[in-house]
């Protein structure tokens, strides 16, 4: 099928199931990784958040994603039209579909401005890195960066103006071309930074405080964090696998594709702690820093070390990478939504959302300011909140879409898939192209009882009702 089809059908394809693989890994892997991770792992004491994170992924996670790109690809269309046509017209199940559609909104408006620190940082890397300074230097660049509202919006622009430009090139080759390019490339620079972590001395302490379970360390919050970020990780309850599904040939194994994307992301998250860990453990510095954990103590140690520099732009320019392949998935669903819902065509549609989500990020580029979205909006949301746990307009956007519009999301996916869905429809979607045949009433009995059970207790648990 040539490119030129994809305008004339109004749909594009990934031109093979490696691409659609490299693509959705692409979209999995991203900051949730290599920035979000280590730094929640850290703050939650390592081991036994591990563990439960790894269970949520394995159980809750997988079912869910086969789920979405099943969908997705009996459908071939975006989450709106997807739920309508495995439903009926004018059925209520829309609804999940555009809270999916809004959650990608969300999310990419901030991620776009964590992405920009990335820039930011690679540029700073460029120019000879953090040598010559010390400690204290480093973590007031990471301050002045976050309360640095010109600098904030200035990366946001150039990351959501990258964004929109891959977007705009389409399915094959805009967002299938650039994961082709950049996921091999992250791979093999993260394998290398490896390589440099294993040879610290603090790789031993850093593999016991990623594998050792200590319940002591978790608290209530820190399940909910767990389950929420392999939502976060997978890119599911939004509808991005749906729509990454959507652009599948029916033929294609969505089996064992989705086994593979799972791994990849997990490994790679994992990787990244090893990584990480090591390098802020050999230089006796605390695994709790938090957001600033990849931004202040990494270019610590970095700045410390013999051809830091360059590792310092190998680290950074991965994270870039990284982000670059999720942030187009998720415009990609808001994009293919408005293409599937109406007559407007890929370039304008791209242009216009792009716009839209950009704006909705401005308050985040200026959430480390004194000003109405930082200091400002700390205030009105410690009502909600309680008094001195406000959150500034980046952290609270942060916080509802990864830690309950997605798990909600994926719970509706869940249960519209297991209990709405005619029986022949999904057997069909399942079983169609894939040697696996035989897992599909292990699958739905997941999909039915766990997930379900699993997401309410842990969104119970958090609201201290159970
Ligand atoms: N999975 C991405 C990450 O780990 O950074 C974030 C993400 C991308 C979430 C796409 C949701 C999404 F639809």
């Amino acid at each position: 099928m040539s490119e030129g089809n994809e305008s004339t059908t109004r749909r594009g394809q990934w031109s093979s199931r490696w691409g659609f693989i490299l693509a959705s890994a692409g979209c999995a892997i991203g900051l949730g990784n290599i920035w979000k991770f280590p730094y929640i792992t850290g703050e939650n004491g390592g081991g036994l958040f591990v563990l439960i994170y790894l269970g949520c992924i394995a159980l809750i996670g997988l079912p869910i994603m086969l789920a979405e790109v099943l969908l997705g690809r009996a459908t071939q269309k975006s989450p709106v039209g997807a739920y309508r046509d495995f439903s009926c017209k004018g059925s209520p199940w829309v609804i999940p579909g555009w809270i999916g559609v809004m959650t990608g909104f969300i999310i990419l408006s901030y991620y776009s401005v964590v992405a920009g620190w990335a820039l930011h940082y690679t540029w700073l890397s460029l120019q000879g890195g953090f040598s010559g300074m010390d400690a204290e230097q480093i973590s007031s660049t990471f301050g002045s960066v976050f309360s640095n509202g010109t600098l904030n919006l200035g990366w946001h622009s150039a990351f959501m103006l990258m964004t929109v430009a891959v977007v705009i090139g389409g399915v094959r080759s805009g967002v299938e071309r650039i994961a082709r390019i950049l996921m091999p490339l992250l791979f093999v620079m993260l394998l290398v930074l490896l390589g440099l972590a294993m040879q610290s001395d603090g790789f031993s302490e850093a593999f016991s405080f990623v594998f050792s379970p200590d319940a002591s360390k978790l608290t209530r919050a820190g399940v909910l964090e767990a389950l929420g970020h392999s939502f976060f990780t997978l890119s599911l309850g939004m509808g991005a696998m749906i729509t990454y599904g959507s652009y599948l040939k029916k033929k294609e194994d969505i089996v064992s594709a989705v086994v593979v994307i799972s791994i990849l992301d997990t490994v790679i998250a994992l990787v990244a702690c090893l990584v990480l860990f090591p390098i802020i453990f050999s230089f006796g510095m605390e695994p709790k820093a938090g957001p600033g954990l990849v931004f202040v103590s990494l270019p610590i140690a970095f700045s410390q070390m013999a051809g830091g520099a360059v590792w310092a732009t190998v680290f950074f320019a991965l994270l870039v990478f990284a982000a670059l392949t999720s942030a187009i998935s998720m415009l990609e669903v808001v994009v293919s939504t408005i293409i599937d819902e109406t007559r407007i065509k890929r370039t304008p549609a791209t242009l216009l959302c792009g716009a839209a989500i950009y704006l909705f990020g401005i308050p985040s580029a200026l959430s480390g300011t004194d000003g109405f979205a930082g200091e400002g909006f700390k205030k009105t949301t410690a009502v909600v909140f309680g008094e001195d746990q406000g959150k500034n307009w980046f952290d609270t956007f942060d916080y509802l879409a990864s830690n309950w519009l997605l798990p909600l999301g994926g719970l509706m996916i869940a249960v519209f898939v297991a209990y709405r869905a005619g029986e022949a429809a999904r057997r069909k979607g399942f079983e169609e192209g894939t040697r696996f045949q035989n897992l599909y009433v292990a699958w739905l009995l997941l999909l039915r009882y766990l997930v379900p059970i699993g997401v309410v207790a842990v969104l119970l648990h958090a609201l201290k009702i159970i």
